[in-house]
């Protein structure tokens, strides 16, 4: 067994450490707070090949491994997570399904130009439309319909909480074609976000990850060229599933690395801040804190890169992914509350950033699959 990174892992965790201290960290309490996407920052990480990280680079990625995404993941999440949830999303759901899963036409036409993200100077980015206003974790209830009509099929429904709703050009949309076969009726598309008939609601106005452009999606007999299904009739659901694998490494790694960026505050406060005539972390009942902080990051770290590992050496990833992302997300949750309360009151103002890792990590137990589906995943497969 084998923990050391290599040079190409290292190089690439040294970029996204610069890249967020210097793209992202300016900035990010004013984006937060105003709910602005960084759209040139985003620009900007294509330009390291970030956007299309495990792409192959026949298709205009980077061709790096899924350990290297989860670095990158980890280094962007510490500053600013909405940032790296809309580079999770095209990366993982989008850009990974379409490699896999598309025809080559689809991917000639659709993943080099999201794989590069900047074409011309103009973000291409993708969306993945699964979650509905009724189905959400019960993702089999999809009410959104896709008629066959010749040549064509005809989208009608709403989507809900789609990350990059408004920023993306393209659209992944899972609509049920066949209500008599339940999951097995359902198909995955490839939707031009410009097609007539589709609607961008408004942004959510969300406790965290507030910069993240999150909307609901409306469709209203939108004609979608039978060229542009993805796989065989009925592979929508399956798609979806194994699309999803893949993105809980993605939300796993973001969980982490704001479990970690909020240890790394806490660390350095504790060090600077004196009560009682001594640095705080000095005090028992803080170095506790802190060693308990690091433990379930350094946890957390080994199930996401076991997950990437797994992913990489092309082994079923599936537990592994759901456990990693269960138990970073918790750790997040947990890590980030501990860290405003080593932070006392400046742990509940903005200017400590802190409060805002807090309210970031929540999503992580929430979204690509909430921490009770996780736990069913996992079950499941260990009943099995
Ligand atoms: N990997 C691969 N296949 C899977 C799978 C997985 N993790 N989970 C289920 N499947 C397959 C099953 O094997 C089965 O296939 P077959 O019929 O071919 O055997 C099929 O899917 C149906 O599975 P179940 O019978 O288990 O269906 P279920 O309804 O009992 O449970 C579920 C399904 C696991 C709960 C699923 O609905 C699920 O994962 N829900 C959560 C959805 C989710 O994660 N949504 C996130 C939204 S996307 C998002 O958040 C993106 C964003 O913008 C940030």
């Amino acid at each position: 067994m084998d923990f050391k990174l290599t040079d190409e892992q290292l190089m690439i965790q040294t970029a996204a450490r610069e890249f967020a201290q210097l793209q992202c960290l300016p900035g990010v309490i004013e984006r937060d707070e105003k709910q602005i996407v960084g759209k040139d920052i985003l620009l900007a990480l294509s330009n390291l090949g970030f956007l299309g990280m495990m792409t192959s680079p026949t298709y205009g990625g980077a061709g790096m491994d899924t350990i290297s995404y989860v670095l990158a993941m980890e280094e962007i999440s510490k500053i600013d997570s909405s940032i790296s949830v809309a580079m999770s999303v095209n990366n993982s759901l989008v850009c990974w399904g379409l490699e896999h899963f598309g025809s080559e036409h689809q991917k000639q036409k659709y993943l080099t130009h999201l794989a590069q993200g900047n074409i011309d100077g103009q973000l291409h980015i993708g969306a993945f439309l699964l979650s509905e206003p009724e189905a959400g974790s019960d993702a089999t209830h999809q009410h959104t319909s896709a008629v066959d009509n010749g040549d064509h099929y005809v989208i009608n429904g709403v989507k809900n909480w789609i990350t990059n709703g408004s920023t993306a050009s393209i659209y992944l949309v899972i609509a049920q074609t066949d209500y008599t076969k339940g999951h097995k009726g359902i198909n995955a598309f490839i939707v031009e976000k410009d097609t007539p008939g589709i609607t961008v609601g408004v942004k959510e106005n969300k406790m965290g990850i507030r910069g993240s452009d999150t909307h609901a999606v409306s469709f209203a007999d939108v004609k979608v060229p039978k060229e542009n299904r993805i796989g065989e009739d009925g592979f929508g659901f399956n798609f979806a599933m194994k699309t999803l694998n893949g993105g809980r490494i993605g939300i796993a790694a973001q969980a982490l690395g704001i479990a970690s960026g909020a240890y790394e505050l806490a660390l350095a406060y504790s060090k600077q801040r004196k009560t009682f005539g001594k640095p705080i972390h000095e005090h028992q009942a803080i170095q506790f804190k802190l060693a308990e902080m690091a433990t379930k990051i350094e946890t957390a770290r080994l199930l996401c890169y076991k997950a990437a590992w797994e992913k990489d050496n092309h082994l079923d990833y599936t537990t592994t992914a759901a456990m990693a992302k269960l138990h970073a997300s918790d750790t997040a949750m947990w890590v980030t509350t501990e860290a405003v309360q080593i932070h006392g009151g400046y742990g509940f103002v903005k200017e400590f950033h802190v409060e805002r890792l807090m309210r970031d990590a929540k999503i992580t137990q929430i979204y690509e699959g909430t921490s009770e589906i996780q736990k069913m995943v996992i079950g499941r497969s260990i009943t099995r």
